[in-house]
């Protein structure tokens, strides 16, 4: 993933602007980045990505998402489906 892809795919929000956004208004805990423009308050697929991204940020430490953009709609999608039967 790059930083310029979207990560809240519900909301269209890139990591970009997730780091941006923890960057300048440091969220207490990792539900606040809601606040940037309704990440993961659609289908909940991004929430832990969300918080690798505030943990990184909170520590200093560079952004590891060890997949590609295409995996990463694909693992979404098969979340949904998985979501649906449950
Ligand atoms: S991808 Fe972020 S809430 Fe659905």
């Amino acid at each position: 993933m790059q930083e310029h892809d979207e990560i809240c795919v519900c909301f269209h929000v890139s990591i970009q602007k997730i780091q941006k956004f923890v960057r300048l208004n440091k969220p207490k805990i990792p539900t606040q980045i809601s606040e940037c423009y309704g990440a993961g308050t659609g289908c909940g697929w991004c929430i832990p990505f969300l918080e690798k991204i505030f943990e990184a940020e909170k520590n200093g430490e560079p952004l590891n998402l060890k997949m590609s953009r295409e995996e990463y709609l694909q693992r979404r999608l098969a979340y949904h489906k998985k979501k649906k039967i449950s």
